[in-house]
Parts: structure tokens; C-alpha cells; sequence
């Protein structure tokens, strides 16, 4: 069995969750209701995360350090209250109300922070979608949520036009790098413009802990991604989660490198390390081993949270960190995908310290299991369950089944951030529950000593360097090319990215293989969909194996493509 990593008594002086033991046996998530501030019931993530402490000790305090390509900028806890209020204040006076839907198209800039904010201020549901996303991948989202405007860029844009015809709810664009409204359309909003006009202080709406807050598209097997929406309440798990797990403290700098696109850029990029009034630091540019490093320390990141792939991808540049004074990380924590127990050495190997892994989803909105500073690690492992939330291993009937056996990994769904519904989609919620437990999709096993291991998952969604691509959606792009009449769509292991995508294609008569035709789909994919979801391999085949119901089986093509053994097949087509 793999070795357990004690850490010195001196890498983590004082974690914030000092004697798991003691928390799992009698916390109980009320008790953690009083580190937020409420208003007679009510309560706003927004105001949790920047206008408590705008009004504290901490009002002068950097809340994020925006890292661009070739410029930088600072915001205080009191600039980022005023420009949220300033924002809450545009959209109020564009008739934007409580629930609407607000959605923003933009890549990591200091805008993306300050409208989110100022939507929740509103009451109003705040969306992201990744910068990488084609028009389709934006169509599917904006016409599903009925978005009435969207925060977007002068370049951005463009792919939404392609599509803004037939999103009937989609009201205006608001543009925000159009300096004094120069280069913007007339019936676009620019936002420098209504910024300047707008007043900075605002009656932030109070909401019903259950009132929903954000929305973010995730993946499954089937059909188009779902709108996975968020409640206010979430704040306190994810405010404690970024204590207890990310184990920030009072002066910490702290670094996640996820896109405000995905849960993790919201969860623990934004609310919970704001919630906490630690300083955020944000960097928009490509990935660069030497960069990434510079950026530690400039900052003199503290704590560090980002994905394996990309721990991967630096142990790769095995020098890159030698130019660098990487002294000031004290933590390291990582999500998204499964964490190898290479890795978790790694990280000793080249900062002096393990990499702490944690699992969660879309869904659930915050950690639910994690290796903690105070706990020696399990390489490979992903850790215990946080204080609140109980995770068991059950058969598909809901039975718990005995530990160091394979099962569902589930939850009791009794924990603050786990997502209210699936918008538009009360059945596919519902989907997710049985037996009185939530079903993460996921296969685990518990160990004796508590601890989960992850297995796979237990449907055909792909992770590839850790983000979540349903097969549907890009067999469906790949069959609009008129290339291609037939596409099954898999993940297949990789060293690198976890996985990557694998498509097995049937070609439409009159149409040969060729390299200029794989590269052809490839782009095609890409630019309709999202930069991250397209095929990086490609297999022409005659046919795909189907039910008799004219289902692709997935399952045949992942055991062809692996050696597997192919299992069932009666009630495969003939
Ligand atoms: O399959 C699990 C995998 O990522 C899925 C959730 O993806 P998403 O909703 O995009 O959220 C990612 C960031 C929270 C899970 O169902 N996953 C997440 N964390 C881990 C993981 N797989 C293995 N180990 C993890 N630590």
C-alpha cells in the first residue's frame, strides 16, 4: 500500500481545522451559519464576499491582484464593494430584477469579479461561460437560461453574434473594453460609460438562503449541458471548505488558477477565499511553466490551488521552478481529476511540499472531500470526507456496501452548497437522487482508515485535464460537418490529461480520409463548440456499434480501444 506522507509540525503551524477527528463527530453546519452576516434570514454571497469586510479592518486590504499579459492592477475590499455597487447600480437601471438571468462571456479580468458581484447584489442569477466557448457551446447556454444581457469584450463578441438572432431573451451586450464608448454598437451597453455614470452605493437585495445565486453549465451523458443553479446559502460551505481545506489565513496571498468559467473559478477562485477576506491573486494569460512560477513569486502566494494536468505539465519543465523563490508556499492543494501519487511526491520533491488532493463537482458547489493540513496525506488518495458532509460507498440500490469494495461514490444531501436544480429541468435533478442518497456519478472505494479512493466514473462523461466534456455534445457537433453521418464519442486515457477525447467516425459517402479532413473536423469542432472539446484523435470506422434502439454504445468502443473485455451484448443491434 502506498506510504503514508507525515508532514513536519512545521509546514503548517496552525491549520484552521485543527482536530478532524473532534469536527466530524459534532460539527454541524448551523453552527458555521454565524460566519456570514445575515439580515433577519436573509443573506447575499456578494455582500459575504467583499462589502462585510469593506466595512471591517480589512477595508484597505488587496481582495485581488489581477495578473494581465503585459499590465497589472490592484482592488481593495472597499474598491471592490464601490464597483460591484456601481455595477448592481447599471443593471438596475437597465431593468434588470431579482432572478433574472445575467450571464458573462469574458476571460480572468478584473471585470468578470466586479459584474459577478454587483449581479448577485442585483438578486439577479449571475452565469459564466469559459472564453474558449464556439457559438454553439454559447447558444445551448444562453437560449437555456433565458440570459437578458451579457457582459462580453469587443472581440468575444463576434461569436455571439453569430448566434444573437435567435437568443429571444437576450436583450443587449454590455462591452467592457471600449474606453468612453468608442467602438461600441448602438444597441450595445458600454460598460466604462454606464460604470462612470453609475451611483457606488446600492441597496444590496437580501435573499432567502435558498434564493438562487449563480449558474454554470456542466456535462453529462446524454443531451445538452445542464444548467446546475446555486443557491445563497452556498457561502457558508464554501467559506468554511476554504478555511478547513485550502486552510486560509488572515494575511495568506492566495493563488487558484482556475477559469471563473467552472465552479472551481467561482467556488474558490471568488466567494469562498473573498468570504474569508483572504487576497486573491488572478492571472489571465496562457500557461507557462516560467510564468506560472513568476507569479508565485511576485505575489508571494501563500496558497496555491490548481489541477493535476497542470502540475503535470510543470513536472514536465522539471528546471523551470529553479530560477524562482518559491519559499512563501506554505499549502498546495489540487481538484478536477484524479491526483497520482507520482505528483504528490513531485510536489515534495520540488517545493518542499505534498499536494493536497480534494473531490467535488459542479453539483455539489464545495469540497466534500479532501486531505487536510492537520491529517498526513495518502498519495493518490483523495481523503476524508469534510465535517458535514457524509460520503458512503453504496450499490445501485442504495445499500452501503462494506469498506475496500467498489461502488457508487453518494452523498447525504443535507450540505448548504449543493445545487438547488437543474434549470428548466426538474427530472434531470431528480435524476441525481435515490434511495435517500445523492448519486455523484462517480465510482470509489473506502478504505479501512476512512479514506476514498477514486475509481472512475461511472457514466461516459470525459475528464480531460480536468474538465468535464459530455460525449453528446461533441458526437453532435461532429455529425453536423458534412463529413460525417456517425460519431461515438470517448474518453481514453492519457498520461498527460487524464484523458483525452477520442472520436470513432462513420464518413457520408463521397468522403475519403485524409489529413487535411481530420484537421478540417478538428477545427470545426473547436470553433462551434469550446476550444478544450474537441477530438484530439480520430478513428474512421464502417460502422458503430448500437442497441437495437439505435443508441451508440460507448462502452464497446472504450473496451475495443483498451483491450477490454466487451461484456454484455444482448441487446446490441445485430
Ligand atoms: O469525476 C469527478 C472528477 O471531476 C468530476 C466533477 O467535475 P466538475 O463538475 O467539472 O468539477 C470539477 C471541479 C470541482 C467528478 O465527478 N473529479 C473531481 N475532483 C476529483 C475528481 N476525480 C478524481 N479525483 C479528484 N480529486
Amino acid at each position: 500500500m502506498e506510504q503514508i506522507i507525515k508532514k513536519p509540525a512545521n509546514i503548517i503551524p496552525r491549520p484552521n481545522l485543527r482536530d478532524y477527528d473532534d469536527a466530524l463527530e459534532t460539527f454541524k453546519w448551523e453552527s458555521a451559519y454565524d460566519q456570514v452576516e445575515w439580515f433577519d434570514g436573509k443573506l447575499n454571497a456578494a455582500y459575504n464576499a467583499v462589502d462585510r469586510h469593506a466595512k471591517s479592518h480589512r477595508r484597505d486590504k488587496v481582495a485581488l491582484y489581477w495578473q494581465g499579459v503585459d499590465r497589472n492592477e490592484k482592488y481593495t475590499f472597499f474598491e471592490m464593494s464601490r464597483l460591484s455597487n456601481r455595477f448592481a447600480n447599471v443593471l438596475t437601471d437597465l431593468g434588470i430584477e431579482k432572478h433574472d438571468r445575467v450571464f458573462i462571456f469574458l476571460p480572468r479580468v478584473p471585470e468578470t469579479y466586479i459584474s459577478f458581484l454587483g449581479i448577485l447584489k442585483t438578486g439577479a442569477i449571475a452565469g459564466t461561460m469559459f472564453s474558449a466557448f464556439g457559438p454553439e457551446g454559447l447558444y445551448d447556454r444562453l437560449h437555456n437560461s433565458g440570459a437578458r444581457y451579457l457582459i462580453t469584450n469587443s472581440s468575444l463578441k463576434e461569436r455571439v453574434y453569430q448566434i444573437k438572432d435567435d437568443l429571444v431573451d437576450l436583450e443587449r451586450l454590455i462591452i467592457v473594453d471600449c474606453d468612453d464608448g468608442v467602438g461600441v454598437a448602438d444597441d450595445e451597453v458600454s460598460y466604462t460609460e454606464a460604470m462612470k455614470n453609475a451611483s457606488e452605493t446600492f441597496d444590496t437585495v437580501q435573499m432567502l438562503p435558498d434564493d438562487p445565486a449563480f449558474m454554470l453549465y456542466t456535462s453529462g451523458t446524454t443531451g445538452k449541458p445542464k444548467g446546475v443553479v446555486h443557491r445563497h446559502l452556498a457561502i457558508v460551505q464554501q467559506h468554511v471548505t476554504t478555511k478547513w481545506v485550502l486552510d486560509l489565513h488572515e494575511d495568506d496571498i492566495y493563488w487558484c488558477t482556475a477559469d471563473p468559467g467552472w465552479v472551481t473559478g467561482i467556488s474558490y477562485g471568488l466567494l469562498g477565499p473573498f468570504s474569508c477576506g483572504a487576497s486573491v491573486v488572478v492571472y489571465d494569460g496562457r500557461f507557462d511553466p516560467e510564468v506560472w512560477y513568476s507569479v508565485i513569486e511576485k505575489y508571494q502566494v501563500n496558497v496555491w490551488y490548481s489541477a493535476p494536468t497542470a502540475f503535470r505539465l510543470l513536472a514536465q519543465a522539471p528546471d523551470a521552478h529553479k530560477s524562482h523563490d518559491l519559499s512563501s508556499l506554505r499549502h498546495i492543494c489540487s481538484v478536477g481529476e484524479p491526483l497520482n501519487s507520482e505528483i504528490v511526491h513531485w510536489g515534495v520533491r520540488t517545493f518542499g511540499l505534498p499536494i493536497h488532493d480534494n473531490f467535488w463537482q459542479t453539483e455539489t458547489g464545495g469540497i466534500l472531500i479532501a486531505n487536510y493540513p492537520s491529517l498526513p496525506i495518502k498519495p493518490g488518495w483523495m481523503g476524508k470526507p469534510i465535517p458535514g458532509i457524509k460520503a458512503a460507498i453504496v450499490d445501485d440500490s442504495g445499500c452501503e456496501v462494506a469498506r475496500g469494495v467498489e461502488g457508487n461514490l453518494a452523498l447525504v444531501a443535507d450540505f448548504p452548497s449543493l445545487m438547488l436544480t437543474i434549470w428548466k429541468n426538474s427530472a434531470k435533478y431528480r435524476e441525481y437522487f435515490s434511495g435517500g442518497w445523492y448519486f455523484t456519478g462517480d465510482r470509489a472505494v473506502q478504505h479501512e482508515d476512512g479514506y476514498f479512493l477514486f475509481i472512475g466514473r461511472a457514466d461516459d462523461v470525459i475528464n480531460t485535464s480536468g474538465e468535464r466534456v459530455g460525449p453528446f455534445e461533441v458526437e453532435s457537433a461532429l455529425i453536423e460537418h458534412p463529413a460525417i453521418v456517425e460519431a461515438g464519442v470517448i474518453g481514453k486515457p492519457d498520461a498527460l490529461r487524464g484523458e483525452i477525447i477520442k472520436a470513432f467516425v462513420v464518413l457520408a459517402p463521397g468522403y475519403e480520409p485524409s489529413d487535411e479532413l481530420t484537421s478540417d473536423v478538428k477545427r470545426f469542432v473547436k470553433t462551434r463548440l469550446a476550444g478544450h472539446a474537441y477530438p484530439r484523435e480520430f478513428e474512421i470506422v464502417d460502422t458503430l456499434p448500437k442497441t437495437r434502439s439505435g443508441k451508440i454504445v460507448r462502452r464497446m468502443l472504450r473496451a475495443k480501444e483498451l483491450g477490454l473485455p466487451i461484456g454484455d451484448v444482448s441487446t446490441l443491434e445485430e
